[in-house]
């Protein structure tokens, strides 16, 4: 519970480890399953030995294709697509294969070590750059292709640019370890302990695969160590945990390995795009072509938003975008945040700085000067846009006026200075959600709804919108979440919950107040009288309301967006080639800022993030394998605290009219959206050099 305004719900149980996570859930005669994974990439298992591990100590039953046990929709059209122990193909490297259970961890761990495949090989390629150049491999459309005016119209224009970016693969490293706890009971009532960002999402998925009731399934995932997007599916290790659990009976717990969070829970597709900007000599844009080719798997496709932001962002009559994925033999990919924009956004961003630098132009001041007054993609005015406020303010805390337009101009000793800005943008979505209010005579409210929190803050955030209409006070409040049993509400992901749980929040404190109100006047009460006083004189131990709650047409009439601007300060190293981070100014136009505390982590979250896009994460692979070779936390680089400057946190905090009763809008990806563009702009600045590839690594600066 809170104990003042800004703190949050939950710190005090995170901080003493009395948030129970679900691999701490410990349920009688839990086992432990652990995954077998293919060696190969692509082929066939010709054979599969689990005589030795089935006979090890402990060991209670191997699954695997050949003794598949049902789970109904898989034999259907429209069921999911990887279909775990249900075929003999291999798709991947580390595709699991079988899962050992046994009655330790580490008896599974060792069985699992006995069980031994053979295969008949095939021809792959993880390559993605070898994909696109080869004519022979798929390209599939993965959004319609766009276009407003003239296509390819930078080409003619009086100062031109084309220019190719490439994004590596990154990972998903939460602290948590992706699994879960699956108890199957003989009367087909599951309880699963998930790691999920979707509690509803994760319940259904299950009802569909396993052809069982919603009502027989119950999944809590109350407190998660992280998702980043990698939470927003259920996976086949998951279905594989539950196969095990209704198989033998008892339940079954899958935490995978750090190597395996690099093989079965997604990532963020590597992407290749090329820019081609035209102005005219005075500054104004007068062609967009944004062109991007994602990596996909060859069993399912996963696309994203990658050309979102050239058709609105900058003012210009002639904008075209295409965006295609192409298959190549890795797992499928996933949304990480800022999913497909915030590839996009590197992109764009920076080519938006070169094509400043070939005008011989300040980057903000070209910016601006582009900055549309409406959104031409929709035709429409946004809903709320202050981009121009949130410049001036970054400008002002960064010291931009400290920066050289020339490059390579500041220098001291080894240490070159530069400053880059660049622009973050997302969707401002708002989705229906449930929530029940029960309003107690002993003061207290409790909220409930079956949303998540993977680290913004939701029962933070929920609290104050009901603290703030009912003053309430915050220790009186409790907002119960991450259980499907509970009013439904969609999964954490796009920067919406806020939006959408806070609105239905909102809708039910302003319902029981006119309920209170309502029995006031019928009691001939004052209209003032608290409601402790209003449920006792009425004998009534508490009043419960459910209210469900939902944009309405607004999004008809308006744009609407959040925005992020990041200024960033580097030191590059001359001799070493090293870029330390030393300032970092991000500004927020999201409309109201309902909790300043969790909305200034995410911030920092995001910079944290976009630091590691930026500079050092990158998922590697040999090709000759199609193997990763840095799949842990000794060679896949994210930041460390050493790694992170001062970050000073700023929002607009203006209300949104329109959006929803709060005015607030999402801010979980504008976070990170454009950051790592920024950083390559202010790496150029210092040195000269353009670093069009990420990361943005001493051997690229030296080169
Ligand atoms: Mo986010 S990538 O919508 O979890």
């Amino acid at each position: 519970m809170l104990k003042e305004e800004n703190d949050r719900v939950d710190g005090f149980l995170k901080v003493t480890g009395k948030a129970k996570y679900f691999a701490e859930y410990e349920l009688p005669g839990l086992t432990y399953g652990v995954l077998v994974t293919s060696t190969i990439t692509k082929g066939k298992i010709i054979s599969l030995d689990t005589k030795a591990a089935e006979k090890a100590p402990g060991v209670i039953a191997v699954i695997s294709h050949l003794n598949k046990p049902s789970a109904a929709a898989y034999e259907q059209e429209g069921g999911p697509q990887m279909k775990i122990f249900y075929t003999d193909k291999i798709f991947y490297n580390g595709q699991p294969i079988a899962i050992v259970i046994a009655n330790t961890f580490e008896r599974a761990t060792y069985a699992a070590s006995l069980v031994k495949a053979t295969y008949a090989k095939e021809e792959f390629n993880t390559d993605f750059e070898k994909a696109l150049k080869d004519p022979k491999a798929k390209k599939l459309q993965g959004q319609a292709d766009y276009k407003r005016g003239e296509e390819n119209a930078y080409k003619t224009a009086e100062v031109k640019l084309e220019e190719r970016y490439f994004l590596p693969i990154e990972t998903h490293n939460p602290m948590e370890l992706h699994g879960i706890i699956a108890d199957w009971r003989p009367n087909n009532q599951l309880t699963v302990y998930a790691k999920t960002q979707g509690v509803k999402a994760t319940q259904g998925t299950i009802a569909n695969v396993f052809k069982i009731p919603m009502e027989n399934i119950r999944v809590n995932s109350e407190f998660v160590g992280g998702g980043f997007g990698m939470a927003l599916r259920t996976w086949p290790l998951e279905i594989a945990a539950i196969m095990a659990s209704k198989h033998i009976g008892k339940p079954v717990k899958v935490v995978i390995t750090r190597m395996q969070m690099f093989t079965m829970v997604g990532n963020r597709p590597a992407t290749i795009q090329t820019i081609g900007l035209g102005a005219n000599k005075d500054g104004k844009l007068t062609g967009i072509t944004h062109r991007a080719y994602g990596e996909t798997s060859t069993y399912e496709n996963f696309t994203e938003g990658v050309v979102n932001m050239a058709k609105f962002m900058y003012q210009c009559d002639h904008v075209n975008t295409s965006y295609a994925i192409v298959p190549v033999d890795l797992g499928v990919p996933i949304w990480m945040r800022g999913p497909g924009e915030a590839t996009g956004a590197f992109a764009l961003e920076s080519a938006i700085d070169e094509m400043a630098h070939a005008l011989d132009m300040d980057p903000l001041d070209f910016r601006i000067k582009n900055d549309p007054e409406t959104d031409q993609q929709k035709n429409k005015p946004f809903s709320s846009k202050n981009i121009k406020e949130a410049y001036k303010i970054g400008a002002e805390k960064i010291g931009w006026h400290n920066r050289k337009n020339k490059p390579g101009s500041l220098i001291e000793g080894p240490w070159q200075t530069g400053y880059g800005v660049s622009v973050g943008v997302f969707n401002a979505n708002r989705g229906k959600a449930s929530v029940k209010g029960i309003l107690k005579a002993d003061g207290s409210l409790l909220l409930q709804s079956a949303t998540s929190d993977i680290g913004p803050g939701t029962g933070t955030g929920m609290t104050l919108i009901a603290n703030k209409l009912m003053k309430i006070p915050v220790n009186k409040i409790t907002f119960e979440l991450g259980d499907s049993s509970l009013p439904p509400a969609p999964s954490q992901g796009g920067s919406a919950t806020l939006s959408t749980v806070g609105s239905a929040v909102n809708d039910v404190c302003v319902a029981l107040k006119s309920a209170i109100a309502e029995l006031a006047a019928n009691s001939n009460m004052d209209a003032t009288s608290n409601f402790v006083e209003v449920l006792k004189k009425n004998n009534l131990p508490q009043i419960e309301i459910t209210k469900e709650s939902q944009g309405g047409k607004e999004k008809d009439s308006y744009s609407m967006y959040s925005f992020s601007i990041h200024f960033v300060q580097v030191k590059v190293n001359k001799l070493t080639g090293v870029v330390k981070m030393s300032k970092i100014v991000s500004v927020g136009d999201s409309g109201t800022i309902v909790s300043p505390k969790t909305a200034r982590s995410q911030m920092l979250g995001g910079a944290v993030g976009g630091i590691g896009m930026a500079l050092t994460e990158e998922s590697i692979i040999d090709h000759r394998y199609g193997r990763y070779i840095n799949n842990n936390f000794a060679d896949y680089h994210v930041p460390v605290n050493a790694d992170v400057p001062e970050i000073d946190v700023n929002f607009i905090n203006k209300p949104d009219p329109y959006i929803n009763p709060m005015g607030a809008k999402g801010m979980g990806e504008i976070a990170l959206i454009g950051f790592s563009a920024a950083v390559a702009n202010a790496v150029f600045n210092a040195t000269g050099k353009r670093i069009r590839t990420l990361p943005i690594t001493p051997d690229k600066i030296l080169a």
